[in-house]
């Protein structure tokens, strides 16, 4: 018999529910006994010992699903170390509703914060099995995430769909693309729609290498320019500034992101007529793609195996094509990031993409 806790937390994304059922069919398939309590909201649910019981029923029909049947949220790890308005020790908490069930694991979906969470439980004591989502990438140990496909999917759409308009109307165009503090999304997405500039936080850009590539390509007789711009994009200038410097730029800023303050820099040297389109939370939205259905498959399936197994304190990851066991301790704590110099930025550069670098 196996008692396994299940829950979904931080910002959601496609293919969370193909990756549970992975999870769930695999361990009903196996034959063995299983109790699956599902824990709602993210780790709150596991504090407050909110859950339900979930059958394998509960597991048919969710394959192509968005969002999560769990529900998810937000619990910032400083808060997780922190009691809450009722003095309850949320570390506490968890151990005892851990315990007070009889779990023997608890498996475990989400991105960055999530996983230094998973990894304090482990270091509680809790056994503990992880899955990689986030539309971002930008998990260490994992060179995919679930979401992130069906995410470059939608903003690659977006951008085909700006590329109409902007080309009727001869303008420059900045679609904002999602990514946190990476520009894995940016760069695929940027890549796929034929942006003329991407812009991403890994390469701080020069506003006047923008305007350049911009008037290169208006001398071209090219009667638009299209930007896929990371909302974490920052400046050269920007980039030299200390954490509490930028953090402090950021309180009195008068723009809703970088783009606008692009656009409004890109309006007031060049006198074009310059739009911003921000598809925002669309891009976590929906089905999940077909890319991602198998893949969330394939890793909830091997959780549901490393559960059967025993095998606890790893996330089930992706290198060089394998599912692999990545330990939580190595993946906690660390941001993947584009590197500058990967083939893929070169090769996008030999494109005639401009970086603003
Ligand atoms: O981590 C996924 C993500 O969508 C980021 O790309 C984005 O910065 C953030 O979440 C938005 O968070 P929220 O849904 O809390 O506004």
């Amino acid at each position: 018999m196996k008692r396994i806790g299940m829950l979904t937390s931080g910002g959601d994304c496609q293919a969370l529910n193909a990756a549970m059922r992975g999870v769930g069919k695999c361990l009903f398939n196996s034959g063995e006994r299983v109790e699956i309590y599902g824990f709602l909201e993210g780790y709150k649910g596991l504090i407050y010992g909110n859950f339900r019981m979930l059958a394998s029923t509960d597991f048919s029909g969710i394959l192509t699903k968005g969002g999560t049947i769990l529900g998810s949220s937000r619990t910032p790890f400083k808060q997780i170390k922190e009691p809450d308005e009722n003095g309850i020790d949320k570390v506490d908490a968890m151990k005892q509703n851990y315990h007070k069930l009889r779990l023997d694991c608890l498996v475990i979906l989400g991105g960055n914060g999530t996983h230094k969470t998973a990894n304090l439980l482990r270091e509680e004591g809790l056994n503990v099995v992880t899955l990689p989502k986030t539309i971002d990438n930008d998990l260490w140990g994992t060179d995919m995430t679930f979401g992130f496909q069906s995410a470059v999917n939608i903003a690659t759409e977006a951008i085909d769909c700006i590329h109409t308009t902007a080309a009727s109307h001869g303008r420059v165009f900045i679609v904002e693309v999602m990514g946190h503090k990476v520009g894995f999304l940016t760069l695929n997405s940027g890549i796929a729609g034929g942006a003329d500039i991407i812009l991403i936080p890994e390469i701080p850009y020069d506003i006047d290498k923008i305007i350049h590539k911009i008037e290169e390509r208006s001398k071209n007789g090219r009667r638009f320019t299209i930007l896929a711009v990371a909302e974490g994009a920052i400046s050269k200038e920007d980039s030299k500034l200390s954490k509490k410097e930028y953090k402090e730029k950021l309180k009195n800023y008068k723009f809703p992101s970088v783009s606008y303050e692009i656009a409004q820099q890109i309006r007031e040297k060049t006198g074009r007529d310059v739009r911003v389109t921000v598809p925002g939370h669309t891009q976590r939205g929906g089905s999940p793609c077909p890319y991602d259905r198998v893949f969330a498959s394939r890793l909830g399936s091997e959780a549901g195996k490393m559960v059967l197994d025993g095998e606890y304190g790893c996330m089930v990851g992706y290198k060089n094509r394998e599912i692999v066991k990545v330990p939580l301790e190595e993946v906690a704590g660390k941001l993947k990031m584009v590197s500058p110099d990967s083939g893929v930025v070169r090769e996008a550069k030999m494109l005639g993409i401009s970086f603003g670098d």
